[in-house]
């Protein structure tokens, strides 16, 4: 079994990107590990990875002076450097230019702390409890250049419980996240086109 180098992108503690090294650690799994790349020097993510073995890069946007085309090509070099087959946004927080998600169409996806298509952007939890919803829960979906817009892989419902807050539902969303995430990737390297 050939395993697809993956490519995490991570801006934080990488909690996602954990579960997803994780999961890549059984024999039978379809992905391996091959890079992550943060935007921010220092992410909590980074030291994760590194006590994991694998090799990260970190490609600071704010070199780029609001040249966002020009940081993407900075991690786009990266993922083609190391031969990245498929491409994991694990709380990566720069919005798109058209031209990253052109470049990685059908190979590129993405977790986000919602149902999609309800609440794309931030702060969904707030917004879910703000407006009395009964069910939320997490989305793996493919990346477009339109924001939390692409077809969806998998999604996992978490119910919102009485005297909940954007903290404890938070929480029990990312129970939900760590397990649809690998689950989808395992779906992705094993056969990624679209349709
Ligand atoms: C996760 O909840 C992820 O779904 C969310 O950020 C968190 C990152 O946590 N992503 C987004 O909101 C993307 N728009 P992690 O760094 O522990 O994986």
């Amino acid at each position: 079994m050939s395993r697809k180098r993956v490519g995490v992108l991570i801006s934080g503690r990488g909690s996602n990107m954990a579960a997803l090294i994780e999961a890549a650690k059984a024999p039978d799994y379809p992905a391996e590990i091959a890079l992550v790349v943060s935007n921010k020097p220092g992410a909590g993510g980074l030291a994760t990875a590194e006590a994991n073995g694998i090799t990260t890069a970190t490609v600071d946007h704010r070199a780029f002076k609001g040249d966002r085309e020009a940081f993407e090509r900075a991690v786009h070099a990266e993922l083609e450097g190391h031969r990245v087959d498929i491409v994991c946004l694990a709380g990566f927080m720069r919005i798109f230019t058209p031209w990253f998600p052109g470049q990685w169409e059908g190979r590129m996806i993405n977790i986000h702390p919602s149902l999609l298509p309800a609440y794309k952007g931030l702060d969904t939890h707030a917004r879910a409890l703000a407006d009395g919803a009964k069910v939320h829960g997490a989305t793996v979906h493919f990346v477009v250049p339109d924001l939390d817009a692409g077809p969806v892989i998998l999604q996992e419902e978490v119910p919102v419980l009485e005297g909940d807050t954007p903290e404890t539902l938070a929480r029990r969303v990312l129970e939900a996240e760590h397990r649809i995430y690998p689950a989808a990737l395992r779906m992705i390297a094993t056969e990624y086109r679209l349709v």
